[in-house]
């Protein structure tokens, strides 16, 4: 018998089925899946709809989450083949370009990536605005939602970051190594960050299998995480994928002692707040290794890379803003609405 089972922390093993498409672009996608990948062609009228369609819309960032997904967990009942068709990569890099060139027209650009990265150090006044509005006027089932958007990211924290490992050589390479080593619980499942997220969500109540709420949540959401897998895919934009990690490993450190402190609030226990505990100390030292050792090293190595590592860290504070931007306006609204699709059900479910 493995640790894990002993321990009661079996791995949740149970493989997502295929979201409800939401518009043109992710039927296509849903229903080329249904089909044999050998005998698939790629529709020229999907590539026009890709090529036209809203970026940061929910209908194209569900087709691109559904697209990335085969190269991690998969759908249920979806040939694993799919993952390398050419038919679907063609309509995905057509998307991807769609969403990559937004990305570069809503950040300001530049190359001066030291520089970017200091500002981040000094937090703007309206810097943690989410766990504010949770603190002083959050109801438990705006924390429930937060956590299921958060889920869709959290429950594979740090998968999209591995797929850079191999593009990496030397110092860059050994120091982002060590920070996934944490990042997966330094070789014990039950303290992988995306496990102490799962603990989390049982404990307030929430389904915390692998993908439950990517149905749910809108394209705010969903728009982080393939942010986050388009920079790992691709090797080209390998300077972007580390820039996003360092401003992400600097952020976190103080919005995670404010989650910390939200959920104290609603009276959480011990083993909901681990996540954000952990992270706070845990991202204090990631910070520092992102920093100097994997973006100061690499950009040592090759200069060429900064403009990619300042879109990285532009763009993680974009799609950041966009999705604090959809929250607030759903729960501060003088009749305080659900930030997802459909309201969770049972609302107080997990309350302490
Ligand atoms: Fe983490
Ligand atoms: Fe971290």
């Amino acid at each position: 018998m493995s640790d894990d089972v002993a321990t009661g922390t079996a791995p949740d093993v149970a493989v997502p089925s295929l979201p409800e498409p939401r518009g043109r672009l992710s039927e296509a996608v849903v229903t080329m899946l249904a089909r044999s990948p050998s005998s698939s062609r790629t529709c020229t009228r999907s590539l026009a709809a890709a090529r036209g369609a809203d970026p940061f819309g929910d209908d194209l960032q569900l087709a691109l989450h559904i697209c990335y997904e085969l190269h991690y967990q998969g759908f249920d009942e979806v040939d694993a083949a799919w993952e390398w068709a050419p038919s679907l990569l063609e309509l995905r890099g057509a998307m991807e370009s769609t969403f990559l060139t937004a990305l570069r027209a809503g950040t300001p650009g530049g190359d001066d990536a030291a520089g970017v990265l200091d500002e981040l150090l000094v937090e703007p006044a309206g810097a943690g605005a989410v766990p504010r509005h949770l603190r002083q006027a959050g109801e438990w089932w705006q924390l429930r939602e937060y956590l299921a958007h958060r889920s869709v990211y959290h429950l594979k924290e740090a998968d999209p970051h591995a797929w850079v490992l191999p593009r990496l050589r030397g110092r860059a390479k050994a120091a982002l190594v060590a920070v996934e080593f944490d990042e997966f619980g330094g070789g014990r499942a039950e303290r992988m960050h995306s496990r102490l997220f799962a603990d989390l969500m049982e404990e307030a109540g929430l389904d915390s299998s692998y993908g439950a709420y990517v149905g749910l949540v809108h394209a705010p959401t969903l728009a982080i995480t393939n942010m986050m897998s388009l920079f790992g895919l691709h090797r080209s934009l390998r300077g972007a994928l580390v820039g996003h990690f360092a401003a992400a490993e600097i952020t976190t450190g103080p919005s995670a002692r404010r989650f910390a402190a939200v959920l104290h609030h609603f009276g959480v226990g011990e083993r909901g707040t681990r996540f954000y505990t952990e992270h706070i100390e845990a991202d204090a030292v990631h910070e520092q290794v992102l920093r100097r050792d994997v973006v100061g090293v690499l950009l040592a190595e090759d200069p060429r890379l900064a403009a990619d590592v300042v879109l990285g860290v532009q763009a993680t504070g974009l799609v950041e803003q966009r999705f604090e931007n959809h929250l607030l306006a759903c729960w501060r609204a003088p009749a305080p609405r659900t930030s997802l699709r459909r309201p969770l059900p049972g609302a107080s479910a997990g309350q302490p």
